[in-house]
């Protein structure tokens, strides 16, 4: 029986923003596989789309004013381009907001509901009473239940990095409006998710990719599952079954997109999407980035496994990026976006297709700096790979008129074909920076080859040992364009054609490399890479360092209140009447401080720095229309304020009255 076609996807890019080199890190290693794939003779379908759902678009959409659609096709034109200005190439690229994925949504929510994966239940959720709507996801912000950080409606982005269902955050504050938010009841669906464990655990164990990904799902498998709530109060999305009033989560859409686009793909060109998705060991890879990983090794998997559908064979993860060693943040400025910072300069595609993919790991840290990229691209991609290419055709040329007519020497076959194996097994690993590695050898040793052969001075006393060199070089050339074809597809494609050939060098077979080239003219060549100046790369990163003084700044504003906001605050003197150590607690005192014929208890954390009895009588500084708190089970009503770690105590400067206001 012969093994089944091989599908490769990568996450889908929401349609809020543009193209970044976060995207790219993800992108680019799953072109260069698929390309490499086909290189061997496999039949690979790539499929990608945009993700057109959720609330970060319906809000952006609002900000634009212009609706959520309109958006997303913006932005999905953009990824679609900027995707292949990059060599990065899908079959299809679709949309998951278009009619296939509404309809094999719907069709698979059906068959999860028909085959008791999903039940109703009624939960509490935030909700604006001034802006009349339930908030779901990013509509909301207060504090993370896990760990207490300032956290947004769907997850902790701040503090543990936890996934928040629907009313579990603290503290509600609406994003549209900036009100407190009220708790409702609504009724809500659910995914059985928990169901899943012993399923999971198994599907894990043979689940191929990358060890991140495989290893980090294993864990959350094994520590707990809880169900998940696939359905919100929206109107943007795809309708819940018999529910107008309710989308299904985003994170159920999105993956299904990538049925429906290799639907979509199937049904252009005559083909079965059942082949990928149906029956036992489909072959499906997915690349992703390594922040989701639990969407797609766990929910997903569990979705199709519950809707009667094949799972991924495996799930390739990339690492975290870095801008100038910091954590990548558009936020920050600590961003390189594709367009307006790489390729609208003018820089070749393959330069950074070279450096993603050179630069590290797939799954480790990947570091970005202007500085790394010029070095990089210099010594290997101009001074070893062109570098050779270059010197061997224009010697070539200059004293044979082409190539030589004499036969390649077996041991350039044979370094070749080591090569070849060592770059196959690699990539069979996703160790594709090692797998690089070996190509770049290669290279290497071509350079040396010509360097310690000399033809230049052979061909003064050996014509035929000189054209023996220049054979060998010329076959390491060839075999080079090909291996590097994955990697840099358009510069490989020029190497090529300056070997004399006029076709697609992605019609070869990678296997071809350890082939001898025949007799005959070569054209003119050219150097194929050009070197990166110190002026240029100067430029780039002062540019960068701009955004990030920028971005520095406008942080600072926003985080500026308004005078309004600050009149909000009642802040008082007071005096302190009593004292006591808060039993069991090293750091707290309870105190009753009087506020101005008002006597207030307030927790504070003060006992490493003040007895109780210098607490007595003190004047302190009190905010009097703090939220009330408990605080080791002791209600605190108000806040005595103090500064910086040892709660050194703000006392007026001359006697006041309790109670008087501070401006
Ligand atoms: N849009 C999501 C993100 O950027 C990825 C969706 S991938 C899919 O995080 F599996 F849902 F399609
Ligand atoms: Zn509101």
């Amino acid at each position: 029986m012969s093994e089944r076609p091989v599908l490769v996807t990568c996450g889908l890019p929401y349609t809020n923003g543009p193209c970044h080199l976060g995207h790219l890190r993800t992108y680019v290693p799953a072109d260069f596989y698929v390309r490499y794939l086909r290189r061997t003779g496999e039949e690979v379908v790539f499929i990608c789309g945009s993700d057109n759902h959720g609330t970060p678009i319906v809000v952006s959409a609002e900000d634009a004013g212009i609706s959520p659609r309109a958006l997303s096709e913006q932005y999905h034109a953009h990824f679609d381009q900027t995707f292949r200005r990059m060599n990065v190439v899908f079959d299809h690229f679709g949309m998951t907001d278009d009619p296939t994925n509404h309809r094999r949504t719907r069709s698979i929510v059906e068959r999860l509901i028909a085959n008791g994966h999903v039940y109703s239940k009624v939960i509490q959720q935030s909700y604006c009473k001034k802006c009349q709507r339930f908030l779901p996801d990013r509509y909301v912000e207060g504090i993370c239940p896990h760990c207490g950080a300032p956290a947004r409606g769907d997850e902790c982005d701040q503090g543990c990095g936890k996934h928040l269902e629907p009313g579990e955050i603290k503290e509600p504050i609406c994003t549209v409006c900036g009100t407190r938010a009220e708790s409702r009841d609504q009724e809500h669906y659910f995914f059985r998710l928990s169901r899943f464990k012993e399923y999971l655990l198994e599907h894990l164990e043979t689940l191929s990719g990358t060890l991140n990904a495989r290893n980090y799902a294993l864990g959350w498998v094994r520590d707990d599952l809880h169900d998940w709530c696939i359905t919100r109060t929206l109107e943007w999305g795809v309708k819940f079954p018999d529910r107008d009033d309710l989308v299904v989560y985003v994170w159920v859409d999105a993956p299904i997109g990538y049925i429906s686009f290799t639907e979509e793909w199937a049904e252009k060109n005559g083909r079965s999407w059942k082949e990928y998705w149906c029956g036992d060991k489909p072959r499906v890879t997915h690349f992703i980035g390594g922040d989701i990983i639990y969407h797609h090794c766990i929910f997903w998997p569990a979705l199709l496994e519950g809707a009667g559908y094949g799972v991924p064979s495996a799930v390739v993860a990339s690492g975290m990026l870095k801008v100038d060693d910091h954590k990548f943040s558009k936020s920050r400025g600590y961003v390189v976006w594709t367009n307006d910072d790489y390729l609208d300069k003018g820089l070749p595609a393959d330069y950074l297709r070279y450096y993603l993919l050179a630069y590290t790991n797939h799954t480790k840290e990947l570091n970005f700096s202007w500085k790394m990229f010029q070095e990089r691209i210099n010594n290997e991609l101009v001074n070893t790979l062109g570098n050779f290419a270059y010197r061997t055709l224009f010697f070539a040329r200059k004293e044979f008129g082409g190539v030589p007519d004499i036969a390649v020497s077996p041991d350039i076959l044979e370094e070749i074909g080591t090569t070849l194996s060592q770059v196959d097994s690699r990539i069979r690993d996703y160790e594709f920076k090692t797998a690089i590695d070996a190509m770049m050898t290669l290279a290497a040793y071509g350079n040396n080859y010509i360097q310690t052969n000399a033809p230049w001075k052979l061909i003064k006393t050996d014509r035929n040992a000189a054209a023996q060199a220049v054979k060998d070089c010329i076959v390491l050339v060839r075999a080079l364009s090909l291996l590097f074809e994955p990697v840099i597809p358009g510069k490989a494609q020029e190497i090529w054609e300056m070997l004399g050939n006029t076709d697609q060098i992605a019609n070869h077979r990678i296997n071809d490399a350890i082939e001898d080239v025949a007799a005959g003219p070569l054209p003119v060549p050219s150097p194929v890479f050009s070197k990166l100046e110190d002026d240029f790369i100067g430029e780039m990163d002062r540019l960068l360092a701009h955004r990030v003084a920028e971005a520095e700044k406008k942080m600072i504003k926003n985080e500026m209140i308004p005078f309004e906001e600050f009149c909000k605050l009642d802040i008082r003197t007071g005096n302190v009447v009593s004292a006591e150590q808060v039993p069991k607690s090293n750091k707290l005192l309870k105190l009753k401080v009087d506020i101005g014929g008002e006597i207030r208890q307030i927790v504070a954390g003060m006992a490493q720095f003040y007895t109780p009895e210098e607490m007595t009588g003190k004047s302190v500084v009190v905010v009097v229309n703090l939220q009330p708190a408990r605080i080791f089970g002791i209600e605190s009503n108000g806040m005595i304020l103090a500064a910086g770690d040892t709660a050194s105590l703000l006392t007026p400067e001359k006697p006041v009255q309790p109670g008087t206001k501070i401006r």
